[in-house]
């Protein structure tokens, strides 16, 4: 019994000082003073020993109890040190390090041409409405003076929702729900999303516009050109050729079209104005008296002017982009440049 003692002192010490961590240091525990452990077996073995021997085995059993308690005592800290040292070198922080950056983000080009255009008009007193996308026939089209056989209703063109319900085709419904609920004079600018069934190279489905109404008493065209000219020379720089040119809109009466001289090629013709020198930029016109009826203001009293322009085409002249789509693809590629 007492060979059985000492083997098992230099087993379980040599054991502890091999334990390479804290799971093991365990398990070597639970082998000797477990329920099943060596030594508890051991102890077990004393209840057949003599009344002599037993004292003398009892006290030897204590001192490899003692003992081994001890060095593993000594062992588990050492253990414990070192995993923390291996952890606070495995977690080391180089302060040195660059930092990484936060990405700073960009303005969508058609977001920038609508600030640019609001605060250009803000400047001369336009205040920004805004209005449905989705809009009821009334306001897109019988309002403005467009009657249901109008060819500009025509299926290829208008989103339809229901019978009385379209995506917008332009902004122009912004007039009408702008006069509905104010009195002249009126001054705004509306700025939205439209869109028409027509998709290739250079019309998307879903687009920009800016809308601009003006409503007093004594309006006349001379003011429409003086206010457009002013915008467009803001705009696109001071020496900036300017043309009206006779048009037709159901809503204005006389209508005209402005065009711009070629930014590309300064109105020599190109490729990009088709060889005329000019670029259509928007649509106008004083308000006609039938849209004043249809709001239920004095057509006698009042006259004003309207207009509309496409932003996708204002953005691409402005900043020298030959693709439609680029607008719409999120390549941040593209957006990152402005
Ligand atoms: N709404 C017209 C369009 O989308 C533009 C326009 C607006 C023309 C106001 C005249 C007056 O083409």
């Amino acid at each position: 019994m007492e060979k059985r003692i000492q083997q098992l002192q230099e087993e379980a010490l040599s054991a502890l000082d091999q334990a390479a961590d804290l799971k093991t240091l365990q398990d070597i525990r639970v082998s000797i003073l477990g329920k099943k452990g060596a030594l508890t077996d051991v102890m077990k073995g004393m209840r057949e020993l003599s009344a002599e021997q037993r004292p003398r085995i009892g006290s030897l059993v204590n001192t490899l109890k003692d003992q081994f308690e001890q060095s593993f005592s000594q062992r588990q800290e050492e253990l414990q040190q070192l995993a923390i040292a291996e952890k606070l070198a495995s977690e080391k922080i180089d302060v040195t390090l660059p930092g990484r950056r936060q990405v700073a983000g960009s303005h969508h080009p058609i977001t920038l041409v609508t600030r640019e255009i609001c605060d250009i008009f803000s400047r001369l007193g336009f205040s920004a409405e805004e209005g449905p996308e989705i809009e009821k026939d009334f306001f897109n089209f019988e309002a403005l003076n467009i009657p249901k056989d109008h060819p500009a209703r025509d299926m290829q063109d208008t989103f339809y929702i229901q019978d009385e319900l379209v995506l917008r085709t332009h902004t122009s419904p912004v007039q009408v729900r702008t006069m509905l609920k104010q009195a002249p004079p009126i001054r705004i600018i509306a700025p939205g999303t439209v869109y028409r069934r027509d998709s290739d190279l250079t019309h998307s489905p879903m687009f920009h516009q800016v809308e601009g109404l003006l409503v007093d008493e004594n309006v006349t065209f001379g003011d429409l050109k003086g206010v457009l000219i002013h915008f467009l020379n803001e705009y696109f720089g001071a020496d900036l050729g300017v043309r009206f040119r006779p048009s037709f809109f159901p809503f204005t009466e006389p209508s005209a079209e402005v065009d711009i001289a070629c930014v590309i090629c300064g109105g020599k013709g190109c490729r990009v104005c088709g060889g005329t020198g000019w670029l259509e930029i928007l649509g106008c016109g004083m308000v006609d008296p039938a849209v004043f009826d249809s709001v239920h203001y004095d057509a006698e009293k009042y006259s004003g002017f309207a207009f509309g322009m496409g932003l996708e085409r204002i953005a691409m002249l402005k900043y020298g982009v030959n693709d439609l789509r680029l607008f719409f693809e999120n390549d941040l590629r593209f957006l990152k440049q402005f």
